[in-house]
């Protein structure tokens, strides 16, 4: 018998690259932009379409495809929620699994908002342990956040994003123009994320966000102020991503306005979109820094107001102090036993919190209150 002392340590670095450009008008059939990673000439393209971009665009869609000879398989997917589940991620898988695809040069092309961008890239991830994607996004959420990422993901035993991987795209391509025909409501929500980036590290984005963001908001972001909000906000959020991709550093800018969110939207998925629950997050956390002398009254007043200027309505009967502190208590398993929790000092900085108890969430949550009817007649 011989005794075994084999041992080698395996390293293989991998640099992650990807390119987030815009793209205008991206079914003009002479624009290269969609079939630009992998090849083109008798090849073929899975692509799944959110349905309620397909209604304005199959025509155009089904030309592009025909105009370079691609052999292009389309799968509608319906946006929302409630579809961000394991049986639409199957039901991809199954139709991809017919419509065999190269493993390296035929991208699979997410076209649509944050759902079908996370759950598309969530099958390429996995599908045969990972073929390369390109994303689209259509909504504004996509826009300035869901799509510039790696993280994937579905939800899955009444959590979110509870089953996911981190994927990098092959490209993001970036067209404005599709937030033409968004509703209102979804413009907004994207609007929320815009905020959490100015409140939490840039004053100068927010004091764009007072100058111009409700004429942004009403053009649906195709004046060109509201161009320069997009390609800032996108810049902040890449310049917070790209050094911690994989998350190892679980303090994050970027999760400021997603830690009580997280159990206001799981448990509130049929009425309060991703970017609500994160801005009902934000308000009670700007109260909380407020109380701390984080945050004087005046950027405190100025914060109110921006969210007020923009139109955005919030319901502040959904902060439950109970559900809020489970929330609280979630993320600290997520961010491994510290809660982590980023809170402006100012407008434009930050620090991080560790000592957040269910007596001060309750005691904001009043003061909160206090605050709307005060500034804004409501509660
Ligand atoms: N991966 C990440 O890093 C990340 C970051 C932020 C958010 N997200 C995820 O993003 C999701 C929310 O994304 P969302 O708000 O885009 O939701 P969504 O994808 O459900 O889209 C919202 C609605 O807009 C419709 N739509 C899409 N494009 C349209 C267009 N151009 N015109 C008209 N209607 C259009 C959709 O059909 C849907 O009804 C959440 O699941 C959230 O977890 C992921």
């Amino acid at each position: 018998m011989t005794d075994s002392t084999f041992q080698r340590h395996v390293v293989y670095p991998q640099t992650i690259e990807y390119d987030v450009v815009n793209a205008n008008n991206l079914f003009q059939p002479q624009n290269p932009a969609l079939l630009s990673a992998g090849k083109t000439r008798n090849s073929r393209r899975f692509v799944v379409v959110d349905h309620n971009v397909e209604k304005h665009y199959s025509t155009e869609i089904q030309n592009y495809f025909e105009y370079h000879q691609v052999d292009a398989k389309i799968f509608t997917f319906p946006g929302g929620e409630e579809n961000k589940t394991i049986e639409y991620y199957l039901a991809i898988v199954r139709e991809l699994d017919s419509f065999p695809i190269h493993r390296r040069d035929e991208p699979i092309i997410a076209i649509g908002g944050g759902v079908l961008t996370d759950v598309t890239a969530f099958v390429a991830s996995t599908y045969r342990r990972g073929v390369p994607h390109i994303k689209v996004p259509t909504t504004l959420m996509g826009y300035v956040d869901a799509s510039i990422g790696i993280k994937t993901g579905v939800n899955f035993n009444g959590n979110k994003n509870r089953l996911g991987s981190f994927q990098a795209p092959q490209k993001v391509l970036l067209d404005k123009s599709f937030l033409r025909t968004l509703p209102q409501r979804h413009i907004l929500n994207g609007v929320c994320e815009i905020i959490k980036l100015a409140v939490i590290k840039d004053a100068e984005l927010f004091h764009m966000l007072e100058m111009y963001g409700q004429q942004s908001v009403e053009s649906h972001f195709q004046n060109d102020e509201g161009g320069r909000i997009l390609d800032r906000a996108i810049a902040g959020m890449l310049e917070e991503l790209q050094p911690n991709l994989f998350e190892e550093e679980l303090a994050r800018k970027v999760d400021f306005g997603h830690t009580f969110s997280y159990g206001l939207e799981t448990d509130h998925e049929a009425d309060l979109f991703h970017g609500e629950a994160v801005l009902l997050d934000i308000i009670l956390s700007v109260v909380i820094a407020k109380s701390r002398n984080l945050l004087t009254e005046e950027d405190t007043g100025r914060i109110f107001e921006l969210i007020h200027k923009l139109g955005i309505s919030l319901d502040i009967a959904l902060l439950e102090p109970e559900l809020l502190w489970q929330s609280l208590e979630e993320r600290t398993y997520h961010r491994n036993g510290l809660q982590r929790v980023p809170m402006p000092h100012g407008i434009g900085t930050c620090v991080f919190i560790n000592d957040i108890n269910a007596n001060e969430i309750e005691e904001n949550i009043k003061l909160l209150e206090e605050w709307m009817v005060v500034k804004h007649g409501n509660a």
